[in-house]
């Protein structure tokens, strides 16, 4: 069973196509990307499916129960952080969450050690009796955060969690995202214009442009489909090449790169640079791969 399936589900606003006929399908315990530029209909897809927007048409379903036919049993299994902050700023932390709890018929008691729990995870038990104003955009992410997990949910929506969010910071929220796979066996589905942390976190990936979906599938099959590999090299002196498989050119910011079909063996791109007296003292792989298949796909 799917954790979350769309089938031919389409949204307008007026004339515009938000989401164009989509199909889709989320398997359980996975870290699910959805990527794609502003306005490509990423905060809309989530909308239709927690229901804050009604799609026109198609069927959602999420770990197999119909969203319009068993509206109650599927929102239970959802939780949602949404891209814009939308609690009340005069309301203390720890009652943002609790009255969470309370739509899910759960009182203050019940959900006591999970509210610590993710006081303590969120860093935020120190604030807990602060209303939400005083908190940091950061720490304000890191609540809604907390909310959406109170009823533990099954599946996890993140509109861009870490939008905003500074290096330490966005370290930590992948690292508890990953515990919340790993520990709480949960699946999330999330979206972010950080494609390098998008190649490193997630397990399948889609592009979605202007309502359609590009490609949907696990990250390591779109890395496959890259025909070459980039490299970044250090070398002794300048060099430009260019021949069908291996191309050497230096970038913007004076950085030397070599690009490599997938044909090619590495000790070949040494016997090139050597064959112009030209030594190769470093060469890693650069490391956001996605982001090249993302800018040939969104051409
Ligand atoms: N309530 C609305 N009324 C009219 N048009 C809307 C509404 N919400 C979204 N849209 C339009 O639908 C399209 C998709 O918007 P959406 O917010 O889903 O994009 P997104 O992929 O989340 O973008 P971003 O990366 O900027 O968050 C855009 O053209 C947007 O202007
Ligand atoms: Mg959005």
């Amino acid at each position: 069973m799917y954790a979350l399936s769309l089938e031919k589900v389409s949204k307008h606003y007026g004339r515009l196509t938000a989401l164009d006929n989509i199909d889709l399908k989320v398997k359980p315990n996975t870290i699910f990307g959805l990527l794609g530029s502003n306005g490509a209909g990423k905060t809309t897809m989530i909308s239709c499916i927690t229901g804050t927007e009604h799609k026109d048409d198609g069927k959602i379903k999420v770990f197999g129960k119909d969203i319009d036919k068993q509206t109650q049993e599927s929102k239970f299994q959802i939780g949602v952080v949404p891209q814009e902050f939308n609690f009340s700023i005069f309301e203390k932390v720890k009652d943002i969450i609790i009255w969470q709890a309370g739509y899910y018929g759960k009182s203050s008691n019940e959900v006591k050690e999970r509210l610590n729990f993710l006081l303590h995870e969120l860093n935020l038990y120190d604030k807990r009796n602060q209303p939400a104003r005083n908190l940091s955009g950061g720490m304000k992410r890191r609540l809604m955060i907390a909310r959406a997990l109170i009823h533990k949910p099954k599946l996890l929506f993140l509109d861009e969690p870490t939008a905003g969010v500074d290096v330490d910071l966005r370290a930590q929220t992948w690292k508890f995202i990953e515990k919340l796979k790993k520990e709480e066996k949960m699946t999330i589905f999330l979206t972010t214009h950080y494609l390098e942390e998008a190649e490193q976190m997630c397990d399948e990936i889609a592009i979605i442009k202007s309502g359609k979906i590009l490609k949907s599938a696990s990250k390591k099959s779109l890395l496959n489909e890259l025909e070459s590999e980039v490299f970044t090299v250090k070398t002794n002196k300048p060099i430009k090449i260019e021949s069908k498989a291996i191309k050497f050119y230096q970038t913007t910011k004076g950085q030397t790169e070599v690009e490599v079909s997938k044909s090619t063996k590495l000790s070949a791109v040494f016997e090139l640079a050597h064959k112009k007296q030209v030594e190769i003292y470093d060469i890693r792989p650069k490391t956001n791969q996605l982001e090249r298949l993302y800018l040939q796909l969104n051409q």
